[in-house]
């Protein structure tokens, strides 16, 4: 006989029902608002806000950081390239070799220019990108020399910026005109770029996590033994989120027929899901994303399906002029891979030690171990972006007439179509 207050077998299996339920639908509610709450109270607005406020990247940016400067010799007797009189020489300089020699004389990359073409290139968009006079590459008394290590860093950042513009940016579906240059990663500096903005330290924790990637087939690889070596053991969650930015992989092409097509690295829709860290690695991959841009979720995804891309002016996404950026990113992740992949031969100089000046906060993960075993700066969505969806210093050559004024704002060479 059963007691009158003792729930029967039925109603205690509703009531179990019903509290697991509950409790699921508060996990997720809680770790939704988790992430949104990151993405609202960042920073990143606050930063788009500002550099959107200065406009355009102009090369007088960067000349005003060199002739602002205090000279700085150096101590194996190279001449200063910071100063107002190291400017005005290094210019002067240029303009005497330029009347004695109409032709180019030792230049690779920039063919089909006159020396006055690249004299004024050289001045408004190398120069003035970097923050450095000429002296920092040129031997002032000979422009042709290859004396200096940075000429030759330089001239392999121009292969670099001709094959950027090529394989990755040109082609991007819906592509607005924006070419990358030297001044998109630079920002007036010669060094020590920044790949993650600080927002990136202060939200994503340094807890250890277990990367299972998806292998050539979108299926998860669970054995450590078959796992590339840097996340065969548990690493940083802040490391694993960068592991994706420079391995992404797409398994299943986008397809505009298929639904189910576009899947990469961090699908989360895949056969038998995926574990809770992966999950916690993919939102903080797409905190990275939206930190970097300066963008809400919404920018890339439809919120009532965040598999899908949308390719027009969709249902609910945020910008309804132009769909494609879920698109767009996923070309963007296949660049910093293939940057990964390939920077040790585009001119970066491996660096011994962090700069100590970089060491605390969000610099230590712009610098990355690449496969030859050196640590470079190595770019990342933040080095172009900072906060904004357009990068501020990216160049459009639209309003630009035809002719030499704008094949000497970005040469045709460097433009890749
Ligand atoms: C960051 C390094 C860098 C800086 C700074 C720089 N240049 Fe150059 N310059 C180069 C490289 C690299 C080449 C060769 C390009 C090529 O091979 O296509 C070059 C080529 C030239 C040439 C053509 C030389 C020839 O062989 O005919 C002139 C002229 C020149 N630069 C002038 C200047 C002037 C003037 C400045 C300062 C306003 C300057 N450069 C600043 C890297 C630099
Ligand atoms: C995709 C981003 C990117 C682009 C585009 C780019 N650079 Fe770089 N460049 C870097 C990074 C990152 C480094 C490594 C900086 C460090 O070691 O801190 C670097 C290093 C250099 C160095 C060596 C600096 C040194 O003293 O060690 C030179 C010189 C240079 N770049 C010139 C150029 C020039 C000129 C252009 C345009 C033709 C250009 N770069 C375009 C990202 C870029
Ligand atoms: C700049 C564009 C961009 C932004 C902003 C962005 N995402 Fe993503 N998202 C992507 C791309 C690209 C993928 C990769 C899909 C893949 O690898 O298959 C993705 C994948 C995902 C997935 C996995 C979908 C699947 O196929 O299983 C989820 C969930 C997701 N994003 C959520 C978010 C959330 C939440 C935010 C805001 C914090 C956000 N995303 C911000 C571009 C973006
Ligand atoms: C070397 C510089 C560079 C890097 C690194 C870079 N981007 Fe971009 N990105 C650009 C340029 C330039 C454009 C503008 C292209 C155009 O005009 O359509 C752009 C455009 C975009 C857009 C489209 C924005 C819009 O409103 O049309 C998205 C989304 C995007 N990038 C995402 C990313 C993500 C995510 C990363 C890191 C995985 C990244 N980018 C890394 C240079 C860069």
């Amino acid at each position: 006989m059963q007691s009158p207050t003792r729930p029967t077998d039925r109603q205690a299996a509703i009531f179990i029902s019903v509290a697991v339920g509950i409790v699921v639908a508060i996990v997720t509610t809680a770790t939704f608002w988790w992430i949104y709450s990151l993405v609202r109270t960042s920073d990143a607005p606050a930063v788009a806000l500002a550099e959107a406020a200065r406009g355009p990247w102009s090369p007088s940016d960067g000349i005003k950081v060199i002739t602002s400067a205090a000279p700085n010799p150096q101590a194996d007797g190279r001449p200063a390239w910071l100063g107002e009189q190291a400017w005005v020489e290094g210019v002067q300089a240029g303009q005497a070799w330029v009347q004695n020699n109409p032709n180019t004389v030792n230049v690779q990359v920039l063919t089909g220019m006159t020396s006055a073409q690249v004299w004024t290139y050289m001045q408004q968009y190398v120069s003035g990108a970097l923050g450095v006079g000429c002296q920092y590459c040129h031997d002032l008394n000979n422009f042709a020399a290859d004396t200096y290590a940075q000429k030759l860093s330089a001239r392999n950042m121009l292969y670099l910026v001709s094959d950027v513009n090529a394989k990755f940016i040109v082609n991007l579906p819906n592509w607005k005109g924006n070419y990358v240059q030297c001044a998109t990663c630079h920002n007036n500096a010669p060094k020590n770029m920044e790949a993650v903005g600080a927002q990136f330290v202060r939200s994503v924790p340094d807890i250890p996590v277990t990367v299972d990637p998806l292998d050539a087939q979108g299926a998860p690889v669970t054995d450590p033994a078959l796992k590339p070596e840097a996340i065969r053991d548990q690493v940083s969650l802040q490391d694993a989120v960068l592991w994706y930015i420079y391995n992404y992989q797409v398994w299943k092409p986008f397809d505009p027929a298929d639904p189910e097509s576009g899947r990469g690295s961090l699908a989360l829709t895949v056969d038998g899901g995926r574990t809770q860290e992966q999950v916690t690695i993919n939102q903080n991959v797409m905190n990275y994303h939206s930190w970097s841009l300066g963008v809400g979720c919404t920018y890339c995804h439809n919120s009532r399906n965040f598999v899908a891309y949308e390719l027009g002016a969709a249902s609910n996404i945020a910008n309804a002029q132009a769909g494609y950026n879920k698109l767009k990113a996923q070309q963007m992740m296949l660049l910093t891979t293939w940057l990964a992949e390939n920077w040790a031969s585009y001119g970066a100089v491996p660096v011994a030690t962090i700069p100590p000046e970089l060491q605390g906060g969000a610099s230590r993960f712009s610098y990355q171990r690449l496969g030859d075993g050196q640590t470079y700066n190595v770019p990342g969505c933040y080095t172009c972006h900072r906060g904004l969806a357009i990068p501020r210093a990216a160049i459009n050559q639209g309003g630009i007439p035809a002719g030499d004024a704008g094949k000497v704002v970005l040469p045709v060479v460097l433009r890749g179509n």
